[in-house]
């Protein structure tokens, strides 16, 4: 897999042997951040163990036994994207995936790590890609809802980590699944990856990361009330005029009495990774905007559109 482009400056590559000082560079500068819960810093510590490390996932490589990517912003390397272990023969991988403080909050991640179980699922049919991660990493919990992934159980106490005994969450997606989630078959092949089908062939289009109902409300604590008690959801998210509920799985349900800046409520709200993109596409579909692309205050770059039937769309990407 050659360099490809994850959007806001960054591209994913392929981390190897020669990027040792880079690595070494990067692992510093986040070294307590990324180590809390991963091993990597600890295996990373100068120069001639980044380039083990490294050389350790060429023979990986070579062997078809996993792969191992950087994350580069403005050409820094910033984090990384893996499969410590892949298996081909058995359609299994496991995922991974590390940022250094100042990278975290952009997506990164999600976007990296879609690309290679993409490839994984598409190129190498791989059937299973699992995620192992702490109970107590919630980004990286989060980063497996994102993409997905369903929580299958809870290794006790197995992983060992500076000395003390962690439990594992194994959260995983099945191919099926993921074509589902991302329409794959419908498009063409993406030569970035070598392959066929999938998100990312659909150049210049944006990865809708979630798609949320908006039921407008005249009571919130009455809806909030109501709909936590019939669908057991919880409040994720509450700014005093729209509560999101979720129920821990990805799935979201938003109740909002008046929109805080925009002149209409929208019925759902689609989030993506570039609203630029779905703004442009918006134009080019010479779509109604009914509220134009705003940097909210509360840290949501959206637009909304009307369709021809009168429903009103909200398109956003987190900042
Ligand atoms: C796990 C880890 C990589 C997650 O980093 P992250 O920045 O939260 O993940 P992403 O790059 O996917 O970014 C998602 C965040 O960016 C926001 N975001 C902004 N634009 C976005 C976009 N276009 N798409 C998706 N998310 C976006 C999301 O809202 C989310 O922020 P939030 O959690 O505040 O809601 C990071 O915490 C880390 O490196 N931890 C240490 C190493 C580690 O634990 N690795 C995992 C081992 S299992």
């Amino acid at each position: 897999m050659q360099a490809t482009s994850l959007g806001d400056g960054a591209e994913l590559r392929p981390l190897e042997p020669r990027h040792a000082q880079e690595l070494l560079s990067h692992m510093d500068r986040g070294r307590d951040f990324i180590g809390r819960y991963v091993a990597l810093p600890d295996a990373v510590t100068d120069l001639t163990s980044a380039h083990a490390f490294l050389q350790r996932y060429e023979t990986k490589a070579a062997a078809d036994g996993g792969r191992l990517f950087g994350i580069w912003a403005d050409d820094t390397l910033v984090g990384g994207a893996l499969f410590p272990t892949m298996n081909v023969e058995q359609g299994t991988a496991e995922a991974g995936c590390w940022l250094e403080p100042s990278a975290v909050g952009r997506g990164l991640v999600t976007r990296a790590v879609r690309l290679i179980i993409e490839w994984a699922v598409e190129e190498r049919n791989v059937h299973r890609v699992e995620w192992r991660v702490s109970p107590a990493n919630e980004p990286s919990i989060a980063v497996a809802r994102r993409l997905g992934m369903t929580k299958d159980g809870v290794l006790r106490e197995s992983y060992l980590h500076r000395g003390v005994r962690h439990d594992t969450e194994v959260w995983s997606v099945l191919a099926p699944e993921w074509r589902a989630s991302t329409g794959a078959g419908a498009q063409g092949g993406d030569p970035e990856l070598g392959g066929a089908g999938g998100t990312l062939s659909r150049k210049g289009a944006p990865h809708i990361d979630r798609v949320v109902p908006d039921l407008s409300v005249s009571d919130l604590a009455a809806a909030v009330r109501q709909h936590t008690a019939v669908l057991g959801m919880d409040v994720l998210m509450d700014h005093g005029w729209i509560v999101t509920l979720g129920d821990g799985t990805g799935h979201q349900l938003s109740l909002m009495t008046t929109d805080a800046t925009a002149t209409v409520n929208p019925q759902v709200s689609v989030f993506v990774d570039d609203v630029h993109a779905a703004y442009r596409a918006a134009l080019e579909a010479n779509t109604e905007i009914v509220h134009p692309l705003t940097e909210e205050p509360w840290g949501v770059t959206r637009f909304f559109y009307r369709d021809s039937s009168g429903s009103v769309i909200n398109v956003g990407s987190h900042r």
